[in-house]
């Protein structure tokens, strides 16, 4: 045990996404209490330069840090693929990103070394997956597209629609095509729609969710750095602050999480 281990896990996201990291966290991790940030004001991070999503990550963990945190989850792959590696210079405790956890699942269960990621336009742009794939393992083939419309067909409860099957079989011919065994669900709000998206690529195709790898490795981390919290708590305290309107954000967390979620609105500099 540290001096650190009754903090929260921060963990921040562009809105609502990064809540189904939290509820990978809750699940694996019971014990821990964690403060989140959910700069709706500001999604999607997906379209917007680099720079900006790094300086708004960084801003998002000033505040985090002001919560008394003992590490931070970037619970966002737009934000990651943007500068994981400028947070982790930033911060004097762990921070952790969601693609890379992602990689080494994928990794781990490709069989005929053909992997795919989808993700919003910024991270695939960025080529983060690609790289850290390749990184990992040089031999693979590595299928990656943007899918910007699947974050507004989550956002606006269309997953369960006709257009919405036509948008995913549009976007994922490549992955059929190419013949993946291994499919990265590159951004936070595709589990959400995993179900459909696992109808359109097919049974024979594992789905790499990066909240469930992430939270796995978040307990790796507390447990190699002495972290984890000693209390037992079966209500460990979460709580939630978001840029834009607390409503919409209680509304989808609460039917998330299954437990009432309360959310503060902070206003942030820029
Ligand atoms: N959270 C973002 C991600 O995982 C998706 C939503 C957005 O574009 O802000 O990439």
């Amino acid at each position: 045990m540290s001096a650190h281990s009754h903090k929260a896990i921060g963990v921040l996201d562009s809105g609502v996404g990064g809540l189904t990291v939290v509820r990978e966290i809750q699940r694996q991790l019971p014990h821990e209490g964690i403060v989140y940030f959910g700069d709706t004001a500001r999604m999607p991070y997906g379209p917007r330069p680099y720079e900006e999503v790094r300086r708004f990550a960084l801003e998002i963990i000033d505040f985090l840090i002001s919560q008394e945190i003992k590490m931070v989850v970037v619970a966002c792959n737009s934000a990651t693929a943007a500068g994981i590696t400028h947070y982790q210079k930033q911060c004097p405790f762990p921070v952790l990103g969601v693609i890379e956890p992602g990689v080494r699942a994928a990794i781990a269960h490709t069989r005929n070394n053909k992997v795919g990621v989808i993700g919003t336009t910024g991270t695939i742009n960025s080529s983060a997956y690609k790289k850290a794939l390749l990184r990992e393992k040089a031999d693979l083939q590595v299928v990656d597209r943007a899918c910007p419309l699947f974050v507004l067909l989550v956002e606006n409860n269309l997953v369960d629609t006709r257009e919405a099957l036509l948008v995913a079989e549009e976007y994922l011919q490549p992955f059929k095509k190419a013949g993946v065994d291994t499919l990265i669900l590159g951004c936070t709000h595709y589990p959400l729609m995993a179900g459909l998206i696992q109808q359109v690529v097919g049974p024979g195709v594992k789905l790499i969710s990066s909240a469930e790898e992430t939270a796995a490795e978040v307990k790796a981390i507390l447990t190699a750095t002495n972290l984890h919290n000693p209390l037992r708590s079966s209500n460990p305290g979460y709580r939630f602050f978001v840029s834009g309107s607390p409503k919409p954000f209680e509304e989808i967390g609460t039917k998330l999480l299954r437990q009432p979620v309360k959310a503060y609105q902070v206003l942030l500099n820029n």
